[in-house]
């Protein structure tokens, strides 16, 4: 039986031309700046992103990190939405590991509203931890795997600046955003000092990702993921996959994107509760009928019949349609999604 894997966009592996781009990569020693397909990938993140550099780095997560230590200082504070991935999903590691406060804003329509980041604009004072960086996240994987609107991207963001904070975005599905709206990345991009793509997600590259903005910021941000690890030799063997993936998968997002407007509308015909939202991407958020099955058990019974979903809570549920997941897989999965509830 073949499994539809929908609990995440991180479960696709490479194709046999992206294994051939890894077999062929040029390499060289990237901690001493030497592996020409890591020079190549970044000068590729950089020129997509509009910014003059980028590292490449393991994994969302550190580029995340790498970040926060590079904008902030011990006891400086950042602004991070409350269910962003950054405050959610990282493992607390800007206060573990950079000593840095953060202060949660709600961001349940995926990116917090400007009132609720003046707010936070206070008096310099020895009560305060002073306020240095406001995180975004774009799409928001956990409100929805919503692309935020440019206009409200940028309202936000010209607060920000007005109350002299800088800017990172995690956007690790960035380019499912700038599908959903038919812009370039720039159109978010411009307006950040830093920003983190992923090239595991939808883009379907084994590993990596990439945190780019000005040169001052990526040399200081070098010397953190060093700190932390993430300097890594021939790193041009996956750095051939990510080249790979953003040359070949970045148009096919919007594939997903309708798959996942299908599936929306074949579990509400089933009578399952989807979130509905003009903003969707590649993920569809859903519960099952009320009085019926919970999540888990949901989740078991699709499983037994080839189908994985996860489970965000009792009553929540997460499809994500990606690389691996063909249009016929849509149907069968709804097929299943609907027989698992009686
Ligand atoms: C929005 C967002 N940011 C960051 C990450 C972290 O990426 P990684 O799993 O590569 O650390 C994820 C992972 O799913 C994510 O969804």
């Amino acid at each position: 039986m073949r499994i539809i894997d929908l609990r995440s966009d991180t479960v696709t592996v490479p194709d046999a031309a992206m294994r051939r781009c890894l077999a062929a990569a040029e390499v060289g020693d990237d901690v001493f700046g030497e592996d020409p397909t890591v020079l190549r990938l970044e000068a590729l993140a950089a020129e997509l992103t509009g910014k003059p550099k980028a590292l490449f780095v393991t994994s969302g997560t550190q580029g995340n990190l790498v970040a926060l230590l590079t904008h902030c200082a011990r006891g400086e504070a950042a602004l991070v939405g409350r269910d962003s991935h950054i405050h959610y999903y990282e493992g607390g590691g800007l206060a573990v590991l950079g000593g840095i406060m953060p202060y949660a804003l709600d961001d349940s329509t995926g990116i917090p509203s400007p009132e609720a980041v003046e707010a936070q604009f206070l008096p310099a004072n020895v009560h305060y931890a002073p306020r240095r960086l406001l995180c975004l996240e774009n799409t928001h994987n956990r409100c929805g795997g919503l692309a935020v609107p440019p206009e409200r991207f940028l309202a936000v963001t010209a607060a920000a600046r007005n109350g002299g904070l800088s800017l990172h975005l995690d956007g690790a599905r960035l380019f499912n955003a700038c599908t959903r709206w038919a812009v370039a990345p720039t159109a978010y991009t411009a307006a950040v000092d830093s920003v983190q793509i992923c090239l595991s997600k939808g883009l379907g590259a084994p590993a990596g990702s990439l945190l780019c903005g000005a040169a001052e910021f990526v040399n200081t941000a070098r010397h953190w993921r060093k700190r932390l690890g993430g300097g890594l030799r021939q790193a041009g063997i996956l750095a051939a996959a990510g080249l790979d993936a953003l040359t070949r998968n970045r148009e096919r997002l919007g594939q997903d994107h309708e798959n996942a407007a299908r599936l929306a509308q074949q579990l509400t015909a089933a009578g399952l509760r989807v979130e509905e939202t003009p903003w969707r991407t590649n993920m569809v958020f859903f519960a099952p009928p009320a009085d019926s099955v919970t999540a888990p058990t949901l989740v078991e019974r699709c499983e037994a019949a080839g189908v994985r979903l996860l489970a965000m809570g009792p009553a929540r549920l997460r499809a994500v349609l990606h690389l691996d997941v063909h249009a016929a897989d849509v149907e069968r999965a709804a097929t299943v999604i609907a027989a698992a509830l009686g």
